[in-house]
């Protein structure tokens, strides 16, 4: 059995806020921001762009390069915390407008690990059926729907962007997956979460009167919590696939904050050189920041076939993971 990336793609919308940008509207400035987190500016939807807007885009560059139609699709798994709607979900949506008539589909909401939990999940599905041929994974969300921007804690971090990976079932070829770690754990409630809108804690004049339907995290405890999960999940993967760390040509985390990447590189060990960064341009885009690293390495060709590629993440739930590719 073997499971390829065939074709990826990416989207970030035309408006850049800068921090110089967010300077006129919270306490804050460009120094602390790129010294503090290594961000310089993210990306913003536009009004009426939602979710599935942004994840039709880079699916649909994923599907050219890959050269597969829309109609060849069997599964879309879509993962955000941003959906354009409760229900339903971004998933059925896209299916419609991509046309993908044969496939099914389903939102997986893991915060920013959801593209590593998609993979896996798409991974299991194309494992046990082989009818699943063609399936894409998507991370893509609007966060800028979710962040309070009179919050410096918050508003500074995050963008919208989105990223797709298309698979392809090749059961002759060797497996591009090598080895997966996936972790959650629910007792985090208060470090991180958007805490109204959903059957807890519905909708009403007192949420949004107390600011309940946005982003609310405890920095500081996150960072911790973040460096540890993704090196612990690192070292695991690297030993069940006995691939030293020496081997591993790209070290690919989520992009959440560059300090957080650099303390993971050192802890590896991995020179920084090997470390992919690009949250200077996006900011931290959750479920879509990995695949919009991996779109980057593709298009200019840094990474090769036959490349060992560790993708790690943290999010909200708490989630964590990181999965080892052969390019
Ligand atoms: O995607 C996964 C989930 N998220 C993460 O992984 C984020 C993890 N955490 C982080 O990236 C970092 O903790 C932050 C970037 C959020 C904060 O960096 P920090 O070095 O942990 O700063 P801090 O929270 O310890 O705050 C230091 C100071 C505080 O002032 P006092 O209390 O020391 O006077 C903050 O009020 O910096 C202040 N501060 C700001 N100052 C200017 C917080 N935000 C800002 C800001 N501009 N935007």
């Amino acid at each position: 059995m073997g499971i390829k990336i065939r074709g990826t793609g990416s989207y970030t919308p035309d408006k850049v806020l800068t921090n110089e940008d967010l300077e006129k509207m919270v306490e804050t400035n460009d120094e602390w921001i790129r010294t503090r987190t290594g961000i310089c500016q993210r990306h913003i939807a536009a009004p009426e762009q939602a979710c599935s807007d942004l994840a039709e885009k880079a699916a649909r560059a994923a599907l050219e390069m890959a050269g597969v139609a829309p109609e060849e699709l069997n599964a879309i798994i879509v993962a955000t915390i941003s959906p354009d709607h409760i229900f339903p979900s971004t998933a059925c949506l896209l299916q419609h407008r991509l046309g993908a008539t044969k496939a099914f589909g389903f939102d997986l909401e893991a915060a920013c690990s959801g593209l590593l939990f998609s993979l896996e999940t798409a991974r299991g599905l194309m494992s046990v059926n082989r009818k699943y041929r063609y399936v894409l994974v998507i991370g893509s969300e609007k966060l800028s729907a979710l962040v309070n921007w009179e919050d410096r804690n918050t508003c500074v971090l995050f963008g919208d962007g989105a990223s797709a990976l298309l698979l392809e079932n090749c059961p002759d070829e060797e497996d591009c997956f090598l080895a997966s770690d996936l972790g959650v754990d629910g007792n985090s409630l208060d470090i991180l979460s958007l805490p109204a809108g959903g059957s807890r804690n519905p909708a009403s004049v007192q949420t949004v009167t107390d600011k309940m339907h946005y982003i609310h995290m405890a920095g500081r405890d996150v960072f911790k919590l973040a460096v540890n999960a993704m090196v612990s999940s690192c070292k695991k993967v690297l030993e069940e696939a006995n691939v030293s760390i020496d081997q591993v040509r790209w070290l690919v985390p989520h992009q959440a904050n560059a300090r957080i990447m650099s303390a993971v590189a050192q802890r590896l060990p991995l020179e920084e050189e090997r470390v992919f960064i690009n949250i200077g341009k996006y900011g931290n885009t959750s479920a879509a920041s990995i695949g919009i690293c991996i779109d980057e390495m593709v298009r200019s060709g840094q990474v090769q076939k036959g490349d060992y590629v560790l993708l790690t993440a943290f999010g909200g739930g708490l989630t964590w993971g990181a999965i080892l590719i052969k390019w």
